[in-house]
């Protein structure tokens, strides 16, 4: 046990300060929040990152608590907390590994970045494939683990076979590329203080969620072909089944009274899903087939109960 309360809270700034501050001007003295510039720890796929201008115009202006079910690497999230939008949350996805890596950053940042910095994690394919064969189970190594496949792997893509075993191959970077970013990692640290963060299903993430609470849901995309996934009605991953589950979701939470809004791709299904609601349809950048140099685009629904 560590009795260092920096260690040990592994948080340089006092709690009371982490949000307010005073601002005078000579006769009276106000309170202020101010917001933590953070951004996502990791590429994910689907990662919202360079779609924030977009999706500006269309993120309500106040709300209670924030609810984000299929979190991912959170670009959203991390965008409202550095606008000082977020007074309370909830964050959660049903991969585990990548919500231990957030709970280690939210209660262990220091020791997760002497692990980062331990000399270990280094960008070579040798060394990567050592790293991915390991199966650690102290949640800190299991986190420094994530961050460096994150950073390493192809892609920056997760996935797992059969055995939940991590088989992305090595990525080629350039060998400085940076695997540990210290300042984000601890900026982090601080906006996670007083978020609850689980993994579960998105359904049981939101059941709690009141009157006046925002609800991002971000969910792996409707397939814009009716491919063999598009028609898999039993497989485990984001079937048909689940997509229906969702919008009954949004439904309820709008009957709520939540603030609601979804992300998903620009196909008829979701159109017959979300009928009644606001579809915005929003451009965004991505690598196409018929497009090998990644200039075109598609076009993604967005869909809103406000
Ligand atoms: C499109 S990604 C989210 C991307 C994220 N918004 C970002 O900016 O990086 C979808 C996420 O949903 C998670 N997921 C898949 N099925 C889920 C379920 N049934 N409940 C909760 N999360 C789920 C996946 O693990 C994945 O991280």
């Amino acid at each position: 046990m560590n009795n260092n309360p920096q260690k040990n809270g592994q948080n340089s700034r006092p709690k009371q300060s982490r949000l307010t501050s005073y601002i005078s001007n000579g006769e009276n003295t106000r309170e202020i929040e101010y917001a933590i510039l953070a951004h996502p720890i990791v590429k994910w796929a689907g990662g919202k990152r360079g779609l924030i201008e977009k999706y500006k115009p269309y993120l309500p202006k106040d709300f209670n608590k924030y609810y984000e079910p299929f979190f991912g690497g959170g670009a959203i999230f991390f965008h409202l907390f550095s606008i000082g939008r977020v007074k309370e949350a909830k964050i959660s996805d049903i991969n585990s590994e990548l919500v231990n890596m957030y709970k280690v950053v939210k209660t262990k940042v220091d020791d997760l970045v002497e692990e980062l910095k331990s000399g270990k994690y280094l960008n070579d394919k040798d060394i990567f494939y050592e790293i991915r064969a390991e199966e650690p189970e102290e949640p800190v190594l299991r986190a420094a683990r994530l961050i460096y496949l994150n950073r390493t792997c192809f892609n920056g893509l997760y996935r797992v076979n059969k055995q939940g075993k991590f088989n992305v191959p090595f990525g080629k970077y350039p060998k400085n590329v940076k695997i540990l970013n210290e300042e984000n990692l601890r900026n982090v640290n601080q906006c996670l203080q007083d978020v609850e963060l689980t993994s579960e299903d998105f359904e049981k993430s939101v059941k709690d969620a009141k009157e006046g609470d925002f609800v991002y849901f971000d969910p792996p995309y409707m397939p814009l072909t009716e491919t063999a996934n598009f028609t898999d009605y039993t497989s485990k991953g984001f079937g048909i089944k689940e997509q229906e589950r969702l919008a009954k979701v949004f439904k309820e939470l709008d009957e709520r009274g939540c603030y609601v809004m979804e992300s998903n791709s620009d196909v008829p299904k979701i159109a017959e899903l979300y009928e009644g609601y606001e579809i915005k349809k929003v451009h965004a950048r991505r690598f196409i087939s018929s497009d090998p140099n990644g200039r075109g685009g598609v076009l993604e629904s967005l869909i809103l109960n406000y």
